[in-house]
């Protein structure tokens, strides 16, 4: 795919899903200011994007799926909210902004993380959606992804592991958790949803597991080498908690080495599907190349 058709692609999914989550019926009181604050503006909306793609790769309509393709972006904000509160990783910037506890204090973060978790699962099981069957074994997937399975027992372990010198494979395993489930989710959902095949549902699986950790290892660079006006969070956070991380363990040119190999891991999985995964094949490489 040329840059200049990947880019329009990404363009129609991000106007979708803006639109999408910009019309939710949003109250005026506290806790609906404080869910929109961190979730409206400054995401780059990787989760419902991949969501959608998926979704397209396998033969559906991607405007089918949005309810549940946001789902996946509340959830993931609410995961920010968390992560920045001073008792998790003390950041007090995110999206550009301030966090959301330096604006609305930390009880009020937490339950703003808690309202948009919640209200994930209100919009995945809205009825006359989805296929029930289809709807129903999704929502226990991204329950599970989303749990202590996944992105909830990844941040746990990520904890855990502050100042301490974790082998590859544990911090391999603290990356799948806490940033991997999600991503993997996400393929998941829009390629269950659009009725695909259990193989293509398999090969997106095995190239979002790649794109998962991809992603992180990316992550953990750019807060070495980032820019923080760039990135919208600080940089030098990982370091100031003691985190363990690709660069920490590998060094910059070791993270660097084996994002590429995880970003080759990703796309070589989309092999089964031919052209229909272009999107998905150029994803990958733009978040191997991306500055925010
Ligand atoms: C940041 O996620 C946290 C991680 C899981 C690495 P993103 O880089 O997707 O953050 P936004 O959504 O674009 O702000
Ligand atoms: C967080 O990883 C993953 C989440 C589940 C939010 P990081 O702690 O590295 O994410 P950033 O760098 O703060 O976005
Ligand atoms: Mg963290
Ligand atoms: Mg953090
Ligand atoms: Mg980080």
């Amino acid at each position: 795919m040329n840059v200049n058709v990947f880019k329009e692609t990404f363009q129609r999914y991000l106007t979708m899903v803006e639109q999408t989550l910009a019309q939710l019926p949003w109250g005026k009181d506290t806790l609906n200011e404080s869910m929109y604050y961190s979730l409206i503006g400054g995401g780059k909306r990787i989760r419902p994007v991949l969501a959608l793609a998926s979704a397209e790769a396998v033969g559906g309509q991607p405007q089918d799926i949005l309810l549940a393709a946001v789902s996946l972006e509340l959830i993931h904000t609410y995961s920010l909210i968390h992560d920045d509160l001073p008792s998790m990783d003390n950041d007090d910037y995110r999206r550009g902004r301030l966090s959301n506890h330096k604006v609305f204090g930390e009880a009020q973060a937490i339950l703003a993380g808690d309202g948009l978790l919640t209200y994930a699962f209100e919009l995945l099981a809205e009825p006359g959606h989805f296929l029930p069957e289809r709807q129903l074994r999704v929502i226990k997937e991204v329950a599970v992804a989303a749990g202590k399975a996944g992105m909830v027992g990844g941040q746990v372990a990520d904890l855990a592991g502050e100042g301490k010198t974790l082998s590859l494979e544990e911090i391999e395993e603290i990356h799948k958790g806490k940033t991997g489930a999600m991503l993997t989710v996400s393929a998941r959902l829009g390629g269950i949803l659009a009725g695909g095949t259990e193989e293509q549902v398999g090969a997106l699986t095995e190239y979002a597991r790649a794109l998962g950790l991809a992603f992180q290892i990316k992550d953990d660079i750019l807060d070495v080498v980032g820019d923080s006006e760039t990135i919208g969070k600080p940089v030098g956070s990982d370091l100031k908690k003691g985190k363990s991380t690709y660069p920490a363990l590998l060094g910059l040119e070791g993270a660097e080495r084996q994002l590429h190999v995880e970003t080759l891991k990703a796309q070589s999985a989309l092999e089964p599907f031919g052209k229909s995964a272009a999107f998905l094949n150029d994803l990958a490489t733009f978040i191997e190349q991306r500055q925010h």
